[in-house]
């Protein structure tokens, strides 16, 4: 459908050559978009004079079809508002139920899909996913983003749009932007970059999904952190690569054990800052290790770097990226956790000689990304407002974090093990007798809590079973009630 001056026009489609006269493919084609809840009651019309040039007809068949709508109560006419849907329709019609003439689609035959869809576990299936609220992960303290600095860069934003802006832009996305990007991972990750290598995304996901496309064949391996992010999992998978599922210790992935495993892998993907479920932080000695062994086998680092920013017992760790003196890694960040989700921005560092491979890739998967919020983020870090969130941050997330542990340690003490670093926001716990975690975060899900199982993610037999417990954006006065209704249904196991 599309919109004119006076109101919507519905798709018609005029056949000159078709027996059935102009003015009834008009009424036809009104009729099935009012029947198909497609034109709204009290919907205006476009005047019949719009509708004849719109459809290059002359104004009598448009003035004949309109007439029979208004005879039949389709169409009535308001006086100073024009001709509009009809409020009175019953609402059988509104509502687009199939009738004879029946528009609905039905899914009768086969439907063929590819079959590596069946491979990833259904929404439905994880209860834990659908609300928001108490332990939620991925959740930011969204009260208390600074919204009204937000929205008056957004204005001027908007005020700033001109012709060149709504041209296709840059594939890496906006050089301002990226500078800026640059900038700050040199000052506060310790990369080594400059803006050229900087590829904007729709998030770390997108990120992935491209990288995987550039840099792997199906059927390569690939290492991944045994636990890991299942949606990382869900890429190179996707990808058709086999997964080598490599252990993580206290110190992080096991590079001795992923080259026992398999030393030739293509790539391994990695969470060396805050483990990904687990939490832990790699240690120096393995970054190198690691680093040598791309180096040594020719195989490529791929370092989701999502939530470094807030470590709460030391600085934040240099990234893998910084060690590298092979150019061996691809970064990849995010502004899904320092600012909000919704935002579906994140970058990729790609090593100089492979810019060009990411940008052709790039091209094919979705030409560029949304330029809009890229200047909006620009001004909010250039203006200092970055790293006062940032500050005003860690200091929350801190002390959400203490009340949550001192918390399990009150309440919980014997039934969770606390694991992982100080860092992040989402706090791993183990539990300690043998239930099932999943059912418990089905029977949290009926109460609105929203307690993430530990054992989905592992890809192979889970040797521990737990919770991934989200509190970026569970406010400290939240969290006693939480771990007490938790403490309930664990005592009810
Ligand atoms: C390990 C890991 N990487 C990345 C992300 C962020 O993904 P995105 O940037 O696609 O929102 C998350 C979010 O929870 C995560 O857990």
């Amino acid at each position: 459908m599309r919109r004119v001056a006076s109101g919507i026009l519905p798709m018609i489609a005029i056949d000159r050559k078709a027996p059935k006269p102009l003015h009834r493919q008009i009424y036809d084609g009104f009729r099935a978009a009012i029947v198909d809840g497609n034109l709204h009651p009290g919907q205006r019309i476009p005047s019949t004079r719009v509708l004849a040039v719109e459809l290059g007809v002359s104004r009598f068949p448009v003035l004949n079809a309109y007439a029979q709508l208004l005879a039949e109560g389709y169409f009535e006419s308001r006086v100073g508002a024009g001709t509009v849907i009809s409020t009175s329709l019953p609402d059988q019609i509104t509502r687009g139920v199939p009738t004879a003439a029946g528009s609905k689609v039905s899914y009768i035959g086969p439907r063929p899909v590819a079959r590596r869809t069946s491979l990833f576990p259904r929404l439905e299936a994880k209860p834990w996913l659908r609300g928001p609220g108490a332990f939620r992960v991925g959740q930011v303290a969204f009260d208390q983003f600074p919204l009204k600095v937000w929205s008056n860069l957004v204005a001027r934003h908007c005020r700033q749009m001109d012709a060149v802006s709504m041209r296709y832009r840059n594939q890496m996305g906006s050089e301002a932007f990226r500078q800026t990007i640059a900038r700050y991972l040199r000052t506060a990750r310790s990369l080594h970059c400059d803006e050229s290598q900087i590829m904007i995304v729709n998030g770390s996901q997108q990120a992935l999904e491209i990288t995987a496309r550039v840099l792997l064949n199906p059927g390569d391996r690939v290492w991944m952190e045994e636990p890991s992010y299942n949606l990382a999992r869900s890429v190179f998978a996707l990808a058709g690569c086999r997964l080598v599922l490599v252990p993580v210790d206290d110190e992080g992935l096991s590079v001795e054990a992923g080259i026992k495993l398999s030393r030739k892998a293509r790539a391994a993907f990695v969470t060396p800052s805050h483990q990904f479920p687990l939490g832990v932080t790699m240690s120096a000695s393995r970054r190198f290790q690691l680093l040598e062994w791309a180096h040594n086998t020719g195989s490529w680092v791929i370092e989701d770097d999502y939530d470094s920013e807030y470590r709460f017992e030391s600085l934040p760790i240099a990234s893998l990226q910084g060690l590298d003196t092979n150019a061996r890694v691809i970064y990849v960040g995010t502004f899904s956790k320092v600012l909000f989700p919704s935002l579906r921005l994140g970058y990729i560092v790609i090593p100089a000689d492979l810019v060009d491979r990411f940008i052709s890739v790039r091209q094919i998967v979705d030409i560029g990304p949304p330029e809009f919020f890229q200047h909006v983020i620009a001004d909010f870090m250039n203006e200092g407002h970055f790293a006062r969130h940032l500050r005003r941050m860690r200091v929350l997330y801190r002390e959400q974090r203490t009340a949550l542990v001192s918390c399990i340690g009150e309440e919980l003490e014997s039934a969770l093990e606390v694991l992982g670093s100080e860092a992040g926001m989402h706090l791993p716990v183990a539990l300690t007798r043998r239930i099932s975690d999943r059912e418990i975060a089905e029977r949290g899900a009926r109460q609105n809590l929203w307690l993430w199982p530990l054992s989905p993610y592992y890809a192979g037999k889970a040797s521990r079973s737990g919770f991934v417990l989200g509190f970026g954006g569970t406010r400290v006065e939240e969290i006693q009630p939480a771990v007490r209704l938790l403490r309930k249904l664990l005592t009810l196991m």
